[in-house]
Formats: C-alpha cells, structure tokens, sequence
C-alpha cells in the first residue's frame, strides 16, 4: 500500500452526460491497481444524508426554488466534508470527487442565474476553503450530452432543462477554467481509453510534485 504524506483532492466537473462518471470509476481502478488509497465519492449524495437530498434534489414532482435548490447542495456538501472528504484526506488518501463546489457555480450561479459571490462565499464556509488539489473538466458538444442523454433516459429536473441553460452552464466552465490553474480540460469527445490516459498522467505528475 503506498501511503501519502498528505491526501490528494481531485474533483471532476462537467455537463451531465459528459462522461465523469466513467472517468472516475476508472481512475478509481487503475490508482488502486498501483497500491494507492483512493476514496471515490460524489456530490449530491456522499453521504448518508446527501443520499436523502439527492433523491430531493434529482425528483421533477418536486417544487424547489433556485435559493433553496443551492443551499441543498450546500448541506450535502457540507455533511460530505465533514463525513467522507476530510476524513479521507487527512488519512492520506486520494480522495475522487465526481462533482464539487464548482458544480454549483456553474449550475446554480451561471446556469440558474443566482449571484456567483454569493454561492462562491457559502462554498468557501461550508469547505472551510478546502479546494481541489486538481479539477478535471470534461468538454462535450451540447449535441454530444443530448444523444448521449437519449440513451440514458433517465429524466430528472436537470435532466429536463433547455438547450439555453447548458449553454449558460458551459459558459460557468469556461469561465472558471479561466480562473483556476487546477482545472484542466480534457476533450470528451475522444475515446474514452485516451481520456483516461491522459487524466491518470497528470494525477500521477501531481503525486511527484507533491513528494
Ligand atoms: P447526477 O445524476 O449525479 O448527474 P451527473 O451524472 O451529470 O453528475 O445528478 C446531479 C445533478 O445535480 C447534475 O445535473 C448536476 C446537478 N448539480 C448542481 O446543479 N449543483 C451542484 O452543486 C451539484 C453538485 C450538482
């Protein structure tokens, strides 16, 4: 087992449909193939009670607004720092988030059109500041979610959403990834052999310069 000093934060982030959850499944594998520690979680649904908010969260019957909406993702991130990711990383763990804060910047902020301070400033509190060591964004067409969306099938509120809003979602991203050197774009549209490759490359670039 290969025991970090200090934990290792990857978040992954992009539209629905993107491809992150197989990302980081098989990232999952092939770092705990070479003997690392990984904790692989997600947001919403971490933990015990995210689990509960999530199916809140994800029902087209029920009737959110965009403020309540937000701060529900800000309790189950809350309740998953606490319960799973700072646990997790003060162990020494590489810990793969399938989703973090800046999800709600781009959702609740751009896409929703909430204040963007606003959410950044209940972000920073509820993390206590805690950002990901690495983001991995995953950029696809909205073509690309849309057909990949119809074989899914599996309507939920954002599944619903318009063309306009992932736009202005997309719009969050770029934005972002203008901001932040630790988020790095990786283009979803090749195979995903090549996605992999190219995140688990730069995972393990990132292990050596933190030794
Ligand atoms: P999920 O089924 O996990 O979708 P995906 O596989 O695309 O991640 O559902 C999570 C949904 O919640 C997704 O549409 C994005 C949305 N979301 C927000 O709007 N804000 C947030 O802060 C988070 C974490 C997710």
């Amino acid at each position: 087992m290969k025991q970090l000093k200090k934990g290792l934060f990857i978040s992954l982030e992009g539209i629905d449909g993107s491809g992150k959850t197989t990302l980081a499944q098989s990232l999952d594998k092939k770092l705990r193939a070479d003997g690392f520690q990984v904790v692989l979680t997600r947001e919403p649904g971490g933990s015990e009670l995210g689990k509960k908010l999530r199916t809140l969260l994800k029902d087209p019957h029920c009737n959110v607004s965009h403020q309540a909406e937000y701060l529900l993702f800000a309790a189950d991130r809350a309740q998953h720092m606490k319960e799973v990711i700072d646990p997790a990383l003060a162990a020494g763990n590489i810990v793969l988030s399938d989703r973090f804060s800046d999800s709600s910047v781009t959702y609740q902020g751009y896409g929703r059109g909430l204040d963007v301070a606003t959410i950044e400033l209940i972000n920073a509190w509820v993390t206590h500041a805690q950002e990901p060591d690495l983001t991995f964004y995953i950029e696809i067409s909205l073509d690309t979610a849309q057909q990949r969306k119809k074989i899914r099938n599996n309507e939920d509120r954002f599944d619903e959403e318009s063309r306009l809003f992932y736009e202005r979602v997309i719009n969050g991203y770029n934005q972002l990834c203008a901001q932040y050197p630790r988020i790095v774009r990786l283009d979803g549209q090749q195979i995903p052999e090549h996605i992999v490759q190219r995140a688990y490359n730069l995972v393990l670039a990132t292990l050596k310069n933190m030794r």
